[in-house]
């Protein structure tokens, strides 16, 4: 058949946001939340998303870990940011962290495409995307194409409209 065409995904944001439950998701249709601990460093996970064939680097969102994240920055075609949009109190860290990635050349001199999850948008204490995108200050620091959308990594509510941007951009 056709060669699927091989991309890289960094997938990033503070720990317990979500991340590993979304990629849990991807790959099996459903997150078997029980098996899911913390990350360590990274993992590495291979998925299909339509005509491609994606390896997603999960990070760790632990703070001794994040100075990780950069060494992958210059080699991804993709950026994942995950938020917990019910985390009101690490919001400012949160936009910390995307704004060092943001700045970081690797990513905005190859405009690195950016698809934020505004994850746990179950929980009653959640905030809208459009409140997540102004709190992150999205709109004035990102050059690169961006996209948010609301998820819940546990459902799986809102993943496919968010990967649906992802794989568009990377066709
Ligand atoms: P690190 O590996 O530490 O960086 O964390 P992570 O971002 O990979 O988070 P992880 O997937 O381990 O999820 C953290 C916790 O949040 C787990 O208890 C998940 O079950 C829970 N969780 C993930 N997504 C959702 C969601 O959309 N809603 C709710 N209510 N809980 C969620």
């Amino acid at each position: 058949g056709v060669r699927k065409k091989q991309v890289s995904v960094l997938c990033v944001g503070l720990d317990n946001a979500g991340k590993s439950t979304i990629l849990r998701h991807l790959k099996s249709g459903k997150a078997d939340v029980q098996e899911i601990v913390p990350t360590l460093g990274v993992n590495s996970e291979r998925l299909t998303l339509g005509s491609l064939c994606l390896t997603v680097f999960d990070m760790s969102g632990q703070n001794r870990y994040r100075d990780l994240w950069q060494h992958y920055y210059s080699s991804v075609q993709a950026v994942v940011f995950v938020m917990d949009s019910s985390d009101k109190l690490r919001l400012p860290v949160a936009r910390h962290e995307l704004e060092s990635l943001l700045q970081h050349p690797g990513i905005y001199t190859r405009r690195v495409p950016l698809l934020v999850f505004a994850n746990k948008s179950d929980k009653p204490e959640s905030l809208s995307p459009i409140s997540c995108t102004q709190m992150l200050g999205l709109s004035s620091l990102s050059d690169s194409p961006w996209h948010i959308c609301a998820s819940n990594g546990l459902t799986g509510d809102g993943l496919e409209a968010g990967f649906m941007w992802l794989h568009d951009q990377l066709c």
